[in-house]
């Protein structure tokens, strides 16, 4: 009886401690030296062994998202294009895709394939084209993980900032105006279960992600701007949320189902959602009238193999020809092999835009 309570405490022990281990954050502040190291020495030796005279805010490993990315380089946020999360894996900002056509020489480079995340250890600089945030004003030489995420937690979606605190900024803090936005997501593990993205398991989105980005791309947020901006954070309307509805892929504009017409590729916010009791895991159904485009309908959060972070290529007629398209253009095999998650598209498949404008209809196949 003493060595069965004893077995069952150190089991219970084991499982407490694992699931304190496992949840990291906990939606807020985490253990300090998970970051942070005070005098980078530990049993006489270094810490950051790379850094011997120290790191700003005395990191553990380089700046913030070195940092982050010793733990989420492997989950998927940096890992060879093996994420297949939400957000997207950074490696892509890494990779430049060319290729000739019709005599040009063309490029897809990779600092246009996402936020250009600082980061010595994963080998990403600032954008050489882009030194601000279009429609906005933020630097980006201060981007890191930390300009989007709150290191010290919160109980936002994804630990990001909001209107109450942004992201450290020379001179203070960058003023948000935007609070977080509503989502229910998946692991943070992006590279296996249930942190990859399909169909059926994927973020549910809510609101507010197109007002979120607009705290750093103000003008490219649609709602009561004048530029010319594709609408975002509106609602679809009835003709619209119809057409996705109806829409399987370019081989079939009218045969789909309102309850499995959910397309991973193309995500929108449904504005009725009760995240407490939504299944991110198992949510197939489309848009009613009142649900939202939004920018997360056609870019990545973090990165994608494409151009302007586009969840596809913005710049092909059929997604076949999408770049990269063989490894002459400077992709592995495995590159290829990821570049779609575990999508499958037919091959006459035109441009996911028409999910929503079917202007592909009585066209020609490929
Ligand atoms: C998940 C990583 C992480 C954890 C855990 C963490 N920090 Fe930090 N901390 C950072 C990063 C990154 C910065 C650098 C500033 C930035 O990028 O926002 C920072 C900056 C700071 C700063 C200076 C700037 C500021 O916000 O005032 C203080 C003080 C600080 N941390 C204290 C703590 C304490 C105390 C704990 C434990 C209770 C802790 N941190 C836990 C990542 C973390
Ligand atoms: C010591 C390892 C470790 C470090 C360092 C670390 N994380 Fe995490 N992170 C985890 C684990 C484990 C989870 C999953 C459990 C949890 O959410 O608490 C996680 C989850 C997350 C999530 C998803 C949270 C959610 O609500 O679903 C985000 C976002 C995140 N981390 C961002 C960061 C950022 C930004 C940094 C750097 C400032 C960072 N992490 C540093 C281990 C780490
Ligand atoms: C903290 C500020 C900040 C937030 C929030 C932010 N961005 Fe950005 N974004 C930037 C900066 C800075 C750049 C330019 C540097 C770069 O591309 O690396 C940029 C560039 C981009 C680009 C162009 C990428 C390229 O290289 O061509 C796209 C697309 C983009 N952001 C979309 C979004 C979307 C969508 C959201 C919301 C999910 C968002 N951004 C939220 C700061 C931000
Ligand atoms: C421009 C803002 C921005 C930056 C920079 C950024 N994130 Fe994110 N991140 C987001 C948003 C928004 C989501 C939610 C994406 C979704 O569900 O579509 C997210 C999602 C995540 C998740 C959940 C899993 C996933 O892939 O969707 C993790 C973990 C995470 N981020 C960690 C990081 C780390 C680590 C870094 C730096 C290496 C980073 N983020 C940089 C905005 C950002
Ligand atoms: C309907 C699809 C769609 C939506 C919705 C959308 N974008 Fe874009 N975005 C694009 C395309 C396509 C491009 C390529 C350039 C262009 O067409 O103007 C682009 C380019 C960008 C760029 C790069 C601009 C540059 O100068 O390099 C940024 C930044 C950006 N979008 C941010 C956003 C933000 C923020 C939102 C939401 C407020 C958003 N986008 C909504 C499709 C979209
Ligand atoms: C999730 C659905 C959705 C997707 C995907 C989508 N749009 Fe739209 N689009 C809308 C809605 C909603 C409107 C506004 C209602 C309308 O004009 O009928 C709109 C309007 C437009 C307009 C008319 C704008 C105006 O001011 O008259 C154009 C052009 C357009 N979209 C092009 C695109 C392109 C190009 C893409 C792909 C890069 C795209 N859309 C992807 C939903 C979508």
């Amino acid at each position: 009886m003493k060595n069965t309570l004893k077995i069952m405490f150190v089991m219970v022990a084991t499982i407490a401690l694992s699931t304190a281990a496992w949840a990291f954050h906990d939606a807020g502040v985490a253990e300090c030296a998970g970051c942070h190291t005070m005098h980078n020495s530990q049993d006489g030796t270094f810490v950051d062994s790379v850094h011997t005279t120290g790191n700003d805010y005395l990191l553990n490993n380089g700046n913030s998202s070195d940092t982050c990315l010793r733990c989420h380089a492997a989950y998927g946020q940096f890992d060879g294009g093996t994420g297949y999360g939400a957000g997207g894996d950074f490696y892509w900002v890494t990779k430049t895709w060319s290729w000739s056509a019709h005599g040009h020489a063309y490029a897809s480079a990779g600092d246009s394939h996402g936020h250009n995340i600082i980061s010595e250890v994963a080998g990403i600089v600032e954008d050489a084209t882009l030194g601000t945030s279009p429609g906005g004003s933020f630097d980006s030489t201060y981007l890191t993980c930390t300009s989007c995420h709150d290191p010290h937690g919160n109980t936002n979606f994804r630990l990001l900032y909001g209107s109450a605190l942004g992201p450290i900024y020379p001179g203070g803090r960058y003023n948000f105006t935007a609070d977080a936005p509503l989502a229910k997501g998946n692991s943070r593990n992006t590279t296996s279960g249930s942190g990859i993205e399909n169909d059926v398991q994927h973020t549910v989105y809510k609101s507010g992600m197109s007002e979120w980005c607009g705290n750093c791309h103000a003008n490219m947020y649609s709602v009561g701007n004048t530029n010319h901006v594709h609408p975002a954070g509106e609602a679809m309307g009835s003709s619209i949320a119809a057409v996705y509805n109806a829409y399987v892929s370019s081989d079939d504009l009218t045969g789909g189902d309102a309850l499995t017409s959910y397309r991973g590729l193309v995500p929108f916010e449904d504005v009725d959602a009760d995240l407490a009791t939504v299944s991110s895991t198992n949510y197939t159904a489309g848009p009613e009238s009142s649900d939202q485009v939004m920018c997360l309908t056609c870019h990545r959060a973090h990165a994608s193999p494409f151009p302007d972070a586009g969840r596809w290529d913005f710049g092909e007629t059929f997604l076949v020809e999408a770049h990269p398209a063989s490894e002459a253009e400077g992709a592995t095999v495995d590159d290829l092999a990821n570049m779609w998650y575990n999508y499958t598209l037919p091959t006459n498949q035109r441009s996911l835009c028409n999910k929503c404008h079917a202007k592909d209809f009585g066209d020609a196949p490929f």
